[in-house]
């Protein structure tokens, strides 16, 4: 049986996914280069400015360090200007009951998430009591796929990886939990990994798994 869960945040217990694509969307439109879903796919997960060149190297286009500053704190100025119209009501009921039952089985659960914005969407959405532990962005010096962000959550719950599952809906996420020796749960885009050791299409099937 495991003891604890670590989720990782967005695209899995919230759609801000939906909101780093528009505020990404508006600043590749500035700059004239080509930017759609499936770019995006390849973001999650990722940091933010791991995620610029990303775009940029897409679009064929080379910024200098002072330019590509600028540029991530512009798509970061939107996409929080965002994030502050987000509302507890923007958690889905579903995601409050799994977790709510998660906790009454005596499960620990974490955030595990490379976001720098992790503790605003958090308050904005009445999440952070839920959680024993948040390892996000602003404690990690390596973003998925390295593993760090799951290792300093298990640290935190005073819990070993292989005592935890991870929740992701990317593929980075998926690799960065196998490497840390944790279960990887997938959902979303992260389901159709091979990587993946487990599949879920909503999530509160997690409910349904045995090890919890
Ligand atoms: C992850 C998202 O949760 O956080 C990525 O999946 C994002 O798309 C990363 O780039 C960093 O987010 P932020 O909020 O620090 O820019
Ligand atoms: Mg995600």
């Amino acid at each position: 049986m495991k003891k604890a869960i670590i989720f990782d945040l967005d695209g899995v217990l919230l759609s801000t996914d939906e909101l780093h694509y528009a505020a990404w969307k508006s600043v590749a439109d500035e700059l004239g280069v080509p930017f759609d879903r499936q770019v995006n796919n390849r973001l999650r997960g990722i940091s933010r400015m791991a995620s610029l060149d990303i775009i940029l190297e897409n679009g064929g286009l080379s910024l200098s360090r002072e330019e590509k500053e600028a540029v991530a704190t512009r798509k970061n100025d939107r996409y929080r200007t965002l994030l502050m119209t987000l509302t507890p009501a923007d958690v889905a009921p579903e995601v409050r009951k799994t977790l709510a039952v998660l906790k009454g089985r005596g499960l620990k659960l974490a955030i595990g998430s490379s976001s720098r914005n992790t503790k605003l969407i958090l308050a904005q959405t009445d999440l952070s009591n839920c959680f024993d532990a948040v390892s996000d962005g602003t404690n990690i010096t390596r973003s998925k796929p390295d593993p760090e962000v799951f290792l300093k959550a298990a640290a935190f719950l005073g819990l070993s990886p292989s005592d935890c599952a991870v929740v992701e809906d990317a593929v980075a996420g998926i690799d960065a939990a196998n490497a840390g020796g944790f279960l990887s749960i997938g959902i979303g885009d992260a389901a159709n990994y091979e990587k993946t050791d487990r599949r879920i299409s909503s999530l509160s099937e997690i409910l349904l798994m045995e090890c919890f």
